[in-house]
This record gives C-alpha cells, structure tokens and sequence, in this order.
C-alpha cells in the first residue's frame, strides 16, 4: 500500500475560503483505495464549525523548537467519508475568527510552525508517507524542512514531496531576515537559486525548488505560469523546472453537486428533463431574491471571491449597457469592498433585474448554479476554476475568458458545426466580453433548441475526479518507483 499525506491550509468539510478547500476535500476520496492509503493533515482551527469540531479527537501532545521558542503541538484525528485527518492543534497559531488574517508576516510565521509540525508529529503518529502531497505557499517549507533538518532521520530520508500550485498569485514573501529567524534555516536556503526571490524569502518558491514534482490544477494554467504576464515573478524558475511541472485539471465532487438529488434546489432535474423542470429553480429563485419573474427572463450567474482575479473590473465596466438588455444578474461573493460596493450599487439601481448577495452561502450557491441560464466567470487569470465545472454539472452555460482552467474546460459554442458547452472571448476587454454575452443572449432568445442541445452536451460533460486522479496516481506511483 503505497502511503501519501497531503498537506493544506484549509479544506472542505472543515474549513474553507476558497477553491484549494474543495480539491483537498474531494480529490482523496477519489483515489484507488486499493492501492494508496491517502490521509490529509489541516491545521486546527478554532473557526472551525462545531459539528465538525466534535468529531475530532486528540492523539498525543508534544514541544517543538520553533521561532526561538518551545511551543506546543496537539496531533489530533478525524475520520470522515472514509478519508483519514490529522490536526495540528496550537491555539495560538490557529485562533481567531478567520483561518487566515491580513498580516502577512504573522501568516508566514504560522504556516511555517505548520509546515515544520507536521513533519515532526509523523514519527509520533506512526503514520510514514512515502510522499507528502503540498498544496500552496501555506505548506512551501515542507519540501524544504525534508531536504534539510527531517533528512538525517531515517524515517524521513526517502520521503518525497509533491507541490501543486493552485494560484501562483500568493507566495508567502517577507523578508529574509525575519523569515530566517522565524524558520531557522541556514544561509544556505536564503540565495536566488533557492528561498530567495527578488530580495524577499519566498516560501512558495523554496517548495518549488525543493519538491521532487510540482504540478498545477490545469495544463494550460501550467503553460501559462512559464511566461513573464502569468508568472508572477516566478516564470524563469517554472521554465527551469518544465520537465518537473505538470497541469492536471480539478474535478468536482459529483455526488455533491448533482441536480437529481440536490437537497438544497427546488426542483432536480437531470439530463432528459431539464427542458421542463430546470427552470422551475429559476421561478422560484426569482421569487427569493425579488426580481421580475418570468421563464423566459435569461438569468446570469456569478458566484465568487470578489477579488481582482475574477475580472470584475470588467463587469463593473458594462454593468449599466449590460443592464439594458433583458438579462437578470445574480451575484454571490464576498471579497474587496469596491468589488462588494460595486454589485451593491447596481442591486439598489436596477432592483429587479440584478440581485447581489454579499455573503456566503452553499444553499444559495446551488440555487443559483440550479436556476441561472448562463454562468459568467470573465477571469483575469484562473488556474482551474470550479465555478464553471458546477454550471456545466448543472446545465448552465458558462461565458469565460480563454485561460487556464477555463480554457480547458469550456469548450465555446461553434454554430456551424453545433459544437460547444458554454461562450468565451480572448482578450481582457470589457467590451468583447459584452459582445460574447450578447451572443448568448441572441442564441437563448432566438434559438432555444441550439441552446438547449449545448445544455445537453454541458451535462454530459465529464468533470468528476475519475480522469484526473488516475493522473494523480500514475505520478504517485512513477515517484515512489
Ligand atoms: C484557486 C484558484 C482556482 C482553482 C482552485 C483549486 O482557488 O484560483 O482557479 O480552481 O484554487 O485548485
């Protein structure tokens, strides 16, 4: 039985911001049981909800040397789903209302106390990987740490570490001194070919450098990130690394977002019967929120974080033309107040016809994935996007921007040869997006059975996990030998 740990900041049923929970979540379920033991380790937090809280339970206890301190580690357990979770517990650490908090310095300081217990509570739980899958800049240091202090020890000297890259947009960077004195790693660690990146310590990067794969949540994404507009910095270090560096797409959990048994939608449908009862979710979201009802009022979905990744400054641009047409918009999303005040003001100016909802929800989200038409998600960037894979598990048609995730996954309508599952435009421009609605618009007012015959290729697409693990695991296996 081959052994994997993957480590993460966060991660669905326990805790989760953005889309890195949902693959942590999801993607361990969906290897072959048979031949890997796969188990994920979280950090405790206390925000954790209480139900969930209640199901973890303590193993042991220690103090490790950290920051110039001794400090206490609790390694704790939960089983859920049939997927095994560790705990590292420090309340110090961990505390507060929020996994994450908006001091960047601290943030480092608490993911590289994670980074390092995790490594040291393994020999405690007698729980040996032969690989330590790492998600994001939060667990950077544990490729690092296993080359450096974790090596001597036999337990750790074949262990190999993998770093999946979910957003190259945040790479844990401060400076070096304070990032050595917090770490206590060498010199050594802190040169441009290692740690160091344009003066600063760079946690993403030294698992970059450090880790024996390093993979990203789509092939284009991971193309992408090899050039200077998508690499954030790092683009000459990932050219480097090329022949280490794969994309694989997310799945989505397929029992969790089915719309034949979805307990929190009005009415499920499925494949053969969406043309009658998938707009019976519409009616009665219209009725939730306020706006106009109508069958035939052509309703547009986003649901996000509302940060500058999203291509809200794109939206906020044609708001008021696109508001013109007979469209509804539903929004759903928290993030940054101009993002938040933006879909406010547009709430209050065209009250039935937009509805912003500053909040998070999951109830609301798969109403919405239910009752829209069209799924808008113009991004900046995305390295994959799951968004889009719920509208399509859904049969609504999502209308995107050509990159990453997006452009592997949303196949654009093609009307001479009937093909495609959603609408995409190339260039960040506000209005090319708005001309890429307008067609949509004109094929759902005008050629309903057009549409609808995309709805069924949508809904036949596959998007569960079942391809990609397969990918996971074959690297799994070329890794361990
Ligand atoms: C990040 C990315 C998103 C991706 C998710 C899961 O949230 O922004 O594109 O789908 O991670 O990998």
């Amino acid at each position: 039985m081959k052994k994997i740990l993957f480590a993460a900041s966060e991660g669905v049923p326990f805790v989760k911001t953005g889309g890195l929970a949902d693959v942590v979540g999801s993607l361990p379920k969906c290897i072959d049981k048979q031949y890997f033991d796969v188990r994920v380790i979280l950090p405790k937090y206390t925000c954790i909800k209480y139900e969930m809280k209640e199901k973890i339970s303590f193993i042991t206890n220690f103090y490790m040397d950290f920051n110039w301190q001794s400090v206490y580690v609790g390694i704790e357990e939960a089983t859920v789903d049939g997927v095994h979770y560790y705990f590292i517990d420090n309340e110090h650490y961990f505390g507060g209302p929020k996994p994450y908090c908006d001091d960047p310095c601290y943030e480092i300081e608490k993911f590289a106390f994670f980074s390092k217990a995790v490594l040291s509570a393994l020999p405690l739980i007698g729980f040996q990987p032969d690989i330590i899958h790492c998600h994001d800049w939060q667990t950077g240091l544990i490729p690092v740490y296993l080359k450096e202090r974790f090596r001597g020890d036999l337990f750790f000297t074949s262990m190999k570490s993998i770093m999946t890259i979910h957003n190259l947009k945040f790479q844990g960077k401060w400076d070096v001194k304070t990032v050595q004195s917090i770490t206590g790693l060498p010199d050594y660690y802190f040169t441009a070919d290692k740690l160091e990146a344009y003066k600063d310590a760079n946690l993403l990067k030294g698992g970059i450098v450090f880790a024996d794969a390093v993979t990203t949540v789509s092939e284009t994404y991971a193309e992408e990130i090899k050039t200077q507009f998508y690499g954030e910095g790092l683009d000459g270090l990932l050219r480097a690394r090329s022949n280490d560096l794969r994309g694989i797409v997310n799945g989505i959990d397929y029992t969790d977002f089915n719309p034949t048994t979805d307990k929190y939608i009005v009415k499920q449908y499925d494949a053969v019967n969406f043309r009658k009862e998938k707009v019976k979710n519409k009616l009665a979201l219209q009725d939730q929120l306020g706006l106009t009802k109508g069958e035939n009022k052509m309703m547009i979905g986003l649901i996000s974080r509302l940060t500058d990744q999203k291509g809200l400054d794109l939206v906020s641009y044609v708001m008021d033309e696109l508001c013109q047409d007979d469209v509804q918009i539903v929004v759903l999303g928290t993030g940054e107040d101009r993002y938040e005040n933006m879909f406010r003001h547009f709430d209050w100016k065209y009250q039935n016809k937009v509805s912003a909802n500053i909040t998070y929800s999951e109830e609301l989200s798969h109403r919405i994935y239910a009752a829209s038409d069209a799924f808008l998600m113009p991004s900046l960037f995305e390295p994959c996007g799951l968004s889009q894979l719920m509208s399509l598990r859904y049969g609504t048609l999502p209308i995107v921007r050509e990159t990453g995730g997006l452009k592997d996954t949303v196949q654009p309508y093609n009307e001479f040869e009937s093909t495609g599952t959603g609408f995409s435009f190339t260039n960040y421009n506000a209005h090319e997006m708005l001309r890429t609605i307008r067609y949509a618009e004109h094929i759902y007012y005008d050629k309903k059975r057009e549409w609808n015959k995309m709805v069924d290729r949508a809904m036949a697409a596959d998007f569960s996990w079942d391809v990609s693990a397969k990918k996971y695991q074959e690297m799994y296996d070329w890794l361990i030998g």
